[in-house]
């Protein structure tokens, strides 16, 4: 994935996301990666709302909302089996990383640039 953003942890902690969500399509399906792609998103969406409350980000309640929509996207997945099916891997993993390309050259855009405004960069 191209660079995402010049706030450095916000950046890394994306590519992270989008090898994770790649890894979904490998064959024989490893059904930990979901569940490491589940933590790590936490991860990073606890990160960016962190941000968001300390900085009073004006925008904090939709882009909550839009995490909150992801984390149900991801907690649904974790009740299939995707390893029966090959096709099923890659429209979970193309179903993902065309969110999470739309959130972070969106939505995340904004708070990065917020955040290169504040002194907690
Ligand atoms: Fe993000
Ligand atoms: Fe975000």
């Amino acid at each position: 994935m191209q660079k995402t953003s010049d706030v450095l942890w916000q950046d890394t902690q994306h590519q992270t996301l989008f090898d994770l969500i790649e890894r979904i399509k490998e064959v024989p399906f490893d059904p930990d990666i979901l569940v490491r792609l589940k933590l790590y998103a936490e991860h990073h969406f606890i990160l960016e709302e962190t941000y968001m409350e300390a900085l009073d980000y004006p925008y904090r309640s939709e882009h909550v909302a839009a995490h909150d929509r992801f984390r149900e996207e991801l907690a649904a997945m974790l009740e299939t089996d995707p390893s029966m099916h090959k096709a099923l891997q890659d429209s979970l993993s193309d179903f993902l990383y065309k969110w999470l390309k739309l959130h972070v050259l969106g939505i995340d855009k904004q708070l990065e640039a917020f955040v290169l405004e504040s002194p907690l960069k």
